[in-house]
């Protein structure tokens, strides 16, 4: 992502502009819910959370599901405090559920460099999972990523610049917030 020289600690909610809006949001996770209502039947998949960012979204996908399915959440850590990635992941908190032989999907808040998906990728083929499959809501627009396999699902394609709310945070402030935004 582009450098920047804004002092995030300065930034306030005057500085933020809407990418996505609220109701474009839950229309789009409504969709996708249907396609793996539809992909899974009658399997039971372990839907696992990657932390912290994708609690609000996966919260409201799994509330539309209608398939037998388990919860499981790991967490990692790449950005720090900062608004780049620092390109090494740290496993903060790894899934609990023993995913030898599962069906997994793995839900994202945001794909950047793709450094994440590519190590939990990793991870699933470790823990000889039976399938792996990756949904995420947001996919930034780079010309290189940290991956070469598809993603199965995307929400919404945005540009490569730093966004926040609906679970995504710039240092720990603003996941509550309903919209997605960008910095003006
Ligand atoms: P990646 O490993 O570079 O693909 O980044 C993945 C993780 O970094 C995401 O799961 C997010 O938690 C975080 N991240 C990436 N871009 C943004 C952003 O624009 N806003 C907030 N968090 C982000
Ligand atoms: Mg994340």
């Amino acid at each position: 992502m582009a450098k920047t020289n804004i002092d995030i600690k300065n930034i306030t909610k005057e500085n933020l502009k809407i990418l996505i809006d609220k109701k474009s949001i839950e229309n789009r996770v409504a969709s996708i819910a249907n396609q793996i209502n539809e992909i899974y039947v009658e399997k039971n998949p372990i839907i696992l959370c990657v932390l912290n960012g994708a609690f609000i979204f996966y919260a409201d996908l799994v509330r539309h599901l209608n398939i037998d399915f388990e919860v499981d959440f790991i967490k990692l850590s790449s950005y720090g405090s900062s608004m780049e990635s620092s390109g090494t992941i740290r496993m903060i908190k790894d899934v609990s559920a023993n995913i030898a032989g599962r069906d997994v999907i793995i839900v994202e808040d945001i794909i950047d460099t793709g450094l994440t998906i590519n190590y939990l990728r990793k991870r699933m083929i470790d823990g000889q999972s039976k399938s792996v499959s990756f949904v995420t809501c947001l996919l930034k627009d780079r010309k290189k990523y940290h991956f070469d396999f598809k993603i199965d699902c995307i929400g919404f394609k945005i540009p490569d610049k730093f966004v926040i709310g609906y679970g995504l945070d710039l240092d720990q402030r603003f996941r509550g917030l309903k919209n997605i935004y960008t910095i003006k």
